[in-house]
């Protein structure tokens, strides 16, 4: 589909690598060669699943992050041992909460393929789940007390967000501002703690430290964002689950708050938060996909890639902070 492209006030740097990975190569492939041996349990069945998921066609999005906000803040190579363990902590989270949200929205693809809530069922998906948590608290329990406090409140945020989002559900009804509360625990929690200990790891100063933490949530909410346009978009082998997936399983995703908001145009027989099927999910989806709507939607992203620019500004120029804005515009040109 072609959407109008808003005006962006901080375009990428002329000097961005064309791959923002690039840089961090390295540190990446240490990274990926110690999250997959975090995998292993005594239990065949836990070990599977995790492996399943983990060497899935995930996007490992969250420790590019972390290593790139690292090397920004002028992170030396005697720590990168920790930053590494730090985005593979993170990573591990993160794929905790993918076993645990297939489970709640009843996802039944993932990272193109079944998902291991479809494959293994409910309770082996769960206790796998516990158990990638527990493997990242092992990982980075030896940090210090205010690192190890971060990333725990990331996950209290993380179930937190889930919950608001399936009371959200059942009450048929949210604002936009509902809606970011959501997200901001859901997902961009787990980029501001990425941000934060990243620059703290890196030994950089407080007002620095909060800023990277910021500039994690404004990452995190423009991601949240995008992924919720592209459920509508499509197409399926770009998203690697079925078109519409979000609004099937009545989850109040963005195209879903704008289109509540509408009330002239809501189909008359779609209450928000409840699953669609036929041709009223057919009926709902059009209206979802409408250029105004994703127009709309998209600014909103956008407002929040120009904030994170403003917060990457205040970082000594670097070919890693380049990479950094970079992987921040990334979010919003992920074809739409
Ligand atoms: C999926 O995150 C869950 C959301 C927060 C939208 P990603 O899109 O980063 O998932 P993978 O790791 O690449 O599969
Ligand atoms: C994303 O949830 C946040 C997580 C905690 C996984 P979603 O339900 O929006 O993500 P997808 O669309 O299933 O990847
Ligand atoms: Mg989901
Ligand atoms: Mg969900």
């Amino acid at each position: 589909m072609n959407h109008p492209r808003p005006s962006r006030a901080a375009p990428a740097p002329a000097t961005a690598p064309a791959n923002p990975g690039e840089l961090v190569r390295a540190e990446l492939g240490a990274a990926e060669e110690k999250l997959t041996r975090q995998l292993d349990s005594n239990e065949a069945l836990i070990s599977e699943i995790c492996h399943y998921l983990v060497e899935g066609a995930g996007k490992r999005l969250r420790p590019l992050f972390i290593l790139l906000v690292y090397r920004a803040c002028g992170g030396p190579d005697g720590k990168l041992p920790d930053a590494i363990d730090a985005a593979i902590a993170l990573e591990l989270i993160h794929s905790a909460t993918l076993l645990h949200d297939d489970i709640i929205d009843g996802g039944v693809l993932r990272r193109g393929k079944p998902s291991a809530f479809a494959r293994y069922g409910f309770a082996p998906s769960l206790v796998a789940g516990d158990f990638l948590f527990c493997r990242a608290f092992e990982l980075c329990g030896r940090f210090e007390e205010r690192l190890v406090r971060v990333a725990a409140q990331a996950c209290i945020q993380l179930t937190e967000g889930e919950v608001m989002e399936g009371r959200m559900r059942q009450s048929g009804g949210a604002t936009l501002e509902n809606y970011t509360g959501v997200i901001e625990r859901k997902t961009a929690s787990l980029f501001a703690a990425g941000g934060r200990v990243a620059a703290d790891l890196a030994g950089a100063g407080d007002a620095t430290i909060a800023a990277m933490d910021r500039l994690g949530r404004s990452f995190g909410l423009a991601f949240q964002m995008v992924d919720d346009l592209l459920d509508v978009i499509g197409p399926e082998e770009k998203i690697g689950k079925p078109v519409g997936s979000d609004l099937r399983a009545g989850v109040l995703s963005l195209p879903v708050i704008l289109a509540c908001a509408d009330h002239g145009r809501r189909p008359r027989d779609w209450r928000p938060g409840a699953a669609l099927e036929g041709a009223a999910f057919d009926r709902a989806l059009a209206l979802m996909r409408e250029p105004e709507l994703i127009e709309r939607g998209r600014a909103l992203a956008v407002e929040q890639i120009e904030a994170a620019h403003a917060l990457l500004a205040r970082l000594e120029p670097s070919p890693y902070r380049d990479a950094l804005a970079a992987l921040i515009d990334e979010q919003i040109d992920r074809d739409f």
